[in-house]
């Protein structure tokens, strides 16, 4: 098993990595706490039996599977159904799935009754490897993606790599993205590993090795009032092409892949990163032009008054901030 402690200003919290670590639950959950199981409709029913059958007390709720599902609407529904159950607040809130349940059901949490105590259980790898630390809780109104949320820590984070042997190939391409992100910006022996070695191979490691880099920035900047913006390469231009394309063209990883092409100007860098993505399958062209893609740019949340802040990589594994002037 691998354990990561991540420092937060709201509590520290630690990381569990463990392959079957689902079929020995009872080792890290206090079963006579009373839970509330959050899981979206396409998330295989072994887990969430697993689950439920530790978590004696219990409500489980499920919601439709997607990201239009990190709605006002949905929210309500949860926090509703909550409430008809007179959820206390000596609850706690498990998010079983990917980033989606992580991220609404997180906000759930941060909100029901001033906030309760949630436990993250991620089955995605986007989610094993990224959304599940850090404490980004959110959702998305009409207008702008992740608008409405807030920065609120797990308890803990409860990480069986197995669950990954049946997310769909697509999805799991989708979260190699955020790894190969994690390469571009911070390591370069990360970055090679995943060139040249067969990651199926090696999640347990690579999932660990991907959370100590997203450590270093949570831990040094938590409320991304700048370092932290680097984990966002690749995304300026990435939520630009999710919103273009009312999120229905690509997966978030997928954008991501196309938004870190965008920002590459150097021809070496670009061509190796072309060829990582190509080994996933992940988007290395999209017709969309810069005129089509600005608008959401300029709506971008590390933007400042007068600037736009851009995250660039010049060197596989060193990034810095840009300021471009508006
Ligand atoms: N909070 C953060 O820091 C942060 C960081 C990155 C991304 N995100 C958010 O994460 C979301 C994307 O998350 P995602 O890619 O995990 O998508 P997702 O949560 O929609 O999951 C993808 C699909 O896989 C299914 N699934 C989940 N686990 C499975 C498994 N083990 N086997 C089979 N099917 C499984 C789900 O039911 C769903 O249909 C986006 O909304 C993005 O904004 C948040």
């Amino acid at each position: 098993m691998k354990t990561i402690e991540v420092k937060s200003r709201f509590h520290n919290y630690p990381i569990y990595i463990e392959n079957n670590l689902l079929k020995s639950l009872r080792d890290y959950l206090d079963v006579n706490r009373f839970y509330v199981i959050v899981s979206d409709d396409l998330i295989p029913e072994t887990y969430v039996n697993l689950v439920r059958e530790v978590c004696e007390n219990h409500l489980f709720i499920s919601f439709p599977s997607g990201e239009q599902s990190k709605s006002f609407e949905q929210m309500e529904r949860i926090i509703s159904i909550m409430q008809d159950h007179n959820v206390t607040r000596d609850a706690c809130l498990i998010a079983l799935g990917g980033g989606v349940t992580g991220d609404l059901s997180g906000f759930v949490a941060a909100t029901y009754q001033r906030g309760i105590d949630f436990i993250q259980i991620p089955t995605t790898l986007l989610s094993q490897i990224d959304s599940s630390v850090g404490g980004k809780v959110a959702i998305n109104t009409e207008k702008a993606k992740n608008s409405v949320g807030n920065f609120y820590a797990p308890i803990m984070v409860l990480i069986d790599p197995l669950t990954l042997n049946t997310l769909p190939e697509r999805h799991f391409n989708n979260g190699m993205a955020e790894m190969i992100k994690y390469g571009m910006i911070y390591s370069k022996p990360l970055f090679e590993f995943i060139e040249s070695n067969n990651v199926k191979n090696h999640l347990e490691y690579l999932i660990e090795q991907s959370l100590l880099i997203k450590k270093y920035y949570v831990e040094n900047d938590e409320f991304e009032s700048s370092l932290r913006q680097i984990l966002n390469f690749g995304h300026t231009y990435g939520h630009a092409y999710e919103s273009l394309y009312r999120f229905e063209k690509y997966l978030h990883g997928e954008a991501i892949s196309l938004g870190m092409l965008r920002v590459c100007d150097n021809i070496d860098i670009k061509s190796r990163l072309e060829s990582i993505l190509n080994k996933f399958q992940l988007p290395i062209f999209d017709e969309a032009t810069e005129e089509m893609l600005l608008p959401y740019v300029k709506k971008d949340k590390k933007n400042r008054k007068d600037a736009l802040n851009l995250i660039v990589v010049n060197e596989i594994g060193k990034a810095s901030i840009q300021k471009v002037i508006k």
